[in-house]
């Protein structure tokens, strides 16, 4: 999978090449291409930014040299994300449907955001491209660049072969499937005791069974105790006739 990300600030994206992300670019799964938006810009003190109409603080990003970048950065079939507080929300899902995708390119927007007509431009269904308008949260940064780096990192984890077999997705905290709307329950090693506090017993029983059953009502009573609001969306049929007994 490809991701390129335009920015003013490329050093932002030196961790890509560490870790996970470093390991799985090693062996060809992903690939990135970190692009200086200033290299587009057409004038001698290479601008990026201009006051906005109507009045009111800040500077907005010039629709000019992003349109010159995506053009050039923009391949058939890709999809073109933007980060921004103001976005539909940035969730697992997402993740799982942006994976899907042969090339990504993300536009890090800085100041005030980006010139909206960039955003119309290509939304347009003959440029051929899908534009997500995505936020990771409600705050605002100063910029796109680290929900970028939050989303790569989300997105990577979920291309196949880019975690090892024995690390499956499908139990994670909102995982499509029996994890959506859960959050993950508490998680335990060894020392059998630590500190006084021992291990659950249920969890060195070797009963896979009650095992699973025992994560499953531990993920259910942390949902509702710390994320009532995603517990509120599970509904009846989200829960197995197990569950009910809680
Ligand atoms: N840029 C600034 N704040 C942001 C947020 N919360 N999510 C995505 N992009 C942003």
């Amino acid at each position: 999978m490809r991701f390129d990300i335009i920015t003013i600030f490329p050093e932002y994206f030196t961790p890509l090449s560490a870790s996970l992300l470093g390991k799985a670019q090693d062996r060809g799964l992903l690939s990135f291409g970190v692009h200086d938006l200033r290299e587009w810009a057409y004038d001698r003190h290479r601008t990026v930014d201009d006051t906005p109409y109507g009045g009111g603080p800040g500077m907005v990003m010039k629709p000019e040299p992003w349109g010159q970048a995506l053009d050039d950065v923009l391949t058939p079939g890709a999809r073109l994300v933007v980060p921004t507080p103001s976005g539909r929300r940035f969730t697992q899902k997402v993740a799982g449907e942006l994976a899907a995708s042969p090339q990504l390119v993300f536009a890090c927007g800085r100041y005030e955001g980006i010139d909206s007509r960039v955003m119309a431009h290509y939304s347009s269904p003959s440029s051929g491209v899908e534009v997500d308008e995505l936020s990771i949260g409600d705050y605002v940064l100063a910029g796109g660049e680290v929900a970028v780096l939050v989303m790569i990192e989300a997105v990577s984890r979920l291309v196949p072969g880019v975690l090892g077999n024995a690390e499956s997705v499908s139990d994670d905290s909102f995982a499509p499937g029996r994890m959506e709307n859960l959050v993950e329950g508490p998680v335990y090693t060894k020392p059998p005791v630590w500190r006084g506090l021992e291990v659950p017993q249920v969890l060195t029983s070797g009963h896979h069974g009650r095992i699973a059953r025992w994560r499953r009502d531990e993920a259910l009573r942390r949902t509702a105790a710390l994320r009532p609001d995603l517990l509120a969306r599970l509904g009846r049929e989200g829960l197995d006739k197990h569950d009910r007994r809680l």
